[in-house]
């Protein structure tokens, strides 16, 4: 039995008792208890750079910035190997996979069994959200991955810190997480330890997460999607909040008045660049800031309106299409200080991918570790920058404001090629869950698997909610609910809830909308409806915008254009609402009849548009 040598700073007898046996099934060669100073996480970078697992930047142009290649089989999120263990079957509903708990503990015990043996195991203590703060909660990562311990230090409030915060309120979501690449005798290490064989595992019940054989992103990084949104979905559902795949961005007009929007856009659909948004040159004096990029924890406050914080401290954005015209922002939270994964770098040490510049540059390596050449991918499409918030020059003042900032609108949008028009505002409360419950999106990179197939993507959660979908849809209307009449009685209102699509496309296959800064044309009159100084007009889907009523201001858009990210198609309209049908099918009895009607309504009026 390998000594614990358990640190002064770690005082909490459960979680010393926890890590013992986490070690005794593990059997790592030894254990460091992380304490997330700047020393560790250059002793770690050594340490990786030793052993071939990390290269170092070009410290002029990159300083303190490296690069690290992932196995190739391992670049994403694994969706068919995530499993949520509830007591019953149907509590983790249709949608996701489920093993009932005793069995997965079985198998979870077979895996974990000496899975750390000649490693390391990491003890990375965390908190998402402010630490202390009445919103934030802790999470442990024991891992065997140094990447995965560094990782963390970016991604979240991770330290020492964490353990005086429980002296107060003992309570910590425990993470196991293990590359599953046991060192026995005479084994050399690779430079990305993984396992063919991989179980991303959630219990609902006790919130425990445990992940075998990924080191990859939310696969492996425990606090982000497993934590922050699976199970906190279901601590949210339990105590009457929010855990959400949003970004949350404020936005201040010339004469002052700002707003937060909080807004859902499935994996690599465009939250990272959204929330960092810089608007067209025409606007002048106003602004826009960054909150968080990727998950919105968000409750009721006591004045009846609804507060979000960003559960993360970093950010661990798409590379690919990330560029100094399209998102400026980024670039410069890019400046120093950032871990590449997966993208393509020069022999000088320059990092490079698809979308970055024009053209690829010469003597260039791709992340296969090869010398690219042809129309292959010098960067993998999920590549990915893990980059500290604070970073960003566009980082909001209250980003790290324990009380949230206060919500005006709720945006949701796909990433689909036809039929969803540009951007439409809900009726009312129940006429926005209904659209975040329908919302279809064509699948990317971020995700394991077969790449633009449009699927029904509710709320931008499918892979995220850590209990059955039906209940999911009637926890928001409940909030609806109770939101509304704290917000009635101090003469609030309710966020408006909205639906876009940046990603229409023309014949030739071309995006029609230009995006990026240019969606702030969108943001203008999604604000101005919130203020309800825009005009809009009523169509069966909802009420949309004619083409004077955005602010063209130097744009070159075209009416015409306008009109092809528009219209709605009453045939292939009369094909989404019969998909949404499908959704609700498969989601069965729990499913809120308030929205199955809605849908009936809705196909109803489709069918009359089309005999007229
Ligand atoms: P996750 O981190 O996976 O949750 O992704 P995300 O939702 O933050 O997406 P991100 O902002 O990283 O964008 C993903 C891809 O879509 C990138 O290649 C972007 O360049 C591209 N993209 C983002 N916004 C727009 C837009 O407005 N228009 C177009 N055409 N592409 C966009
Ligand atoms: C996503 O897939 O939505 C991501 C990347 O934000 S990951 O952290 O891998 O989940
Ligand atoms: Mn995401």
């Amino acid at each position: 039995m390998i000594s614990l040598n358990v640190p002064a700073f770690v005082q909490h007898t459960k979680l010393i008792e926890w890590v013992a046996d986490i070690a005794k099934l593990t059997q790592p060669k030894n254990i460091q208890w992380c304490d997330g100073s700047e020393t560790e996480y250059q002793e770690l970078i050594q340490l990786m750079i030793a052993n071939g697992s990390m290269q170092a930047l070009d410290p002029e142009t990159h300083p303190n910035s490296y690069s690290v290649l992932s196995d190739p089989t391992d670049v994403a999120r694994v969706e068919d190997r995530t499993f949520i263990c509830s007591e019953k079957e149907e509590d983790a509903g249709t949608t996701n996979n489920w093993q009932a708990p005793e069995i997965m503990r079985k198998t979870l015990n077979g895996l974990f069994e000496g899975c750390m043996q000649g490693r390391t195991m990491y003890v990375v203590p965390f908190s998402m959200g402010p630490m202390g703060s009445h919103i934030a909660h802790i999470g442990i990562e024991i891992t065997d991955s140094p990447y995965v311990a560094i990782s963390m230090r970016k991604m979240t409030r991770m330290g020492k810190a964490v353990y005086d915060v429980l002296k107060t309120d003992e309570t910590f979501i425990p993470c196991v997480h293990s590359v599953g690449m046991p060192l026995t005798e005479g084994m050399t290490d690779v430079a990305w330890p993984c396992n063919a064989e991989k179980y991303i595992v959630h219990y609902p019940k006790s919130r425990e997460i445990w992940s075998f054989g990924s080191g990859y992103g939310g696969n492996a990084l425990l606090g982000k999607k497993c934590f922050a949104l699976r199970i906190a979905s279901v601590m949210g559902r339990e105590q009457g909040w929010l855990a959400e795949h949003m970004l949350i961005l404020g936005i201040t007009n010339p004469q002052g008045k700002k707003h937060y929007v909080a807004a859902a856009f499935p994996s690599a659909c465009g939250k990272t660049n959204f929330a960092m948004l810089i608007p067209p040159k025409t606007y002048q004096g106003w602004k826009v800031e960054t909150v968080g990029d990727d998950i919105a924890w968000i409750k009721p406050g006591q004045d009846g309106r609804l507060y979000a914080i960003n559960p993360e401290a970093g950010f661990f954005g798409v590379a690919p299409g990330t560029n100094v015209k399209t998102n400026p922002n980024c670039m410069a939270t890019l400046q120093k200080d950032v871990i590449y994964t997966n993208v393509a770098v020069t022999k000088t040490g320059q990092v490079w991918w698809e979308g970055l510049t024009k053209t690829a540059p010469q003597d260039l390596i791709n992340w296969k570790g090869q010398p690219h050449q042809g129309t292959e991918k010098a960067a993998h499409p999920n590549s990915r920058f893990t980059v500290a918030a604070d970073q960003c020059p566009s980082i909001d003042p209250d980003w790290d404001n324990p009380q949230g900032v206060p919500i005006s609108a709720f945006i949701f949008g796909g990433r689909r090629a036809d039929t969803v028009p540009l951007v439409s505002e809900a009726f009312d409360w129940v006429d926005g869950v209904y659209k975040a419950a329908t919302m279809g999106s064509e699948t990317t990179a971020a995700a394991a698997g077969q790449q633009g197939v449009v699927r029904r993507d509710p709320f931008a959660m499918l892979p995220f909610i850590g209990y059955n979908m039906a209940d999911y849809f009637d926890h928001w209307l409940t909030l609806g609910q109770t939101t509304k009449i704290q917000a009635d009685a101090n003469n609030q209102q309710l966020p408006k809830i909205f639906n876009v699509n940046w990603f229409r496309r023309d014949e030739d296959g071309s995006f029609i909308w230009p995006g990026f800064g240019e969606n702030m044309r969108v943001l203008e009159w999604i604000i101005a409806r919130c203020e309800g100084t825009a005009n809009a007009t009523d169509t069966a889907i909802g009420r949309v915008p004619c083409y004077q009523d955005i602010n063209w201001k130097g744009s070159d858009f075209s009416q015409v254009s306008f009109e092809k990210v528009t219209t709605q198609n009453p045939t292939q309209w009369q094909k989404e609402l019969e998909s949404h049908g499908v959704l609700f099918e498969k989601l069965g009895d729990r499913m809120p009849k308030v929205l199955k009607q809605h849908q009936q309504k809705l196909l109803k009026q489709f069918s009359q548009t089309e005999t007229i």
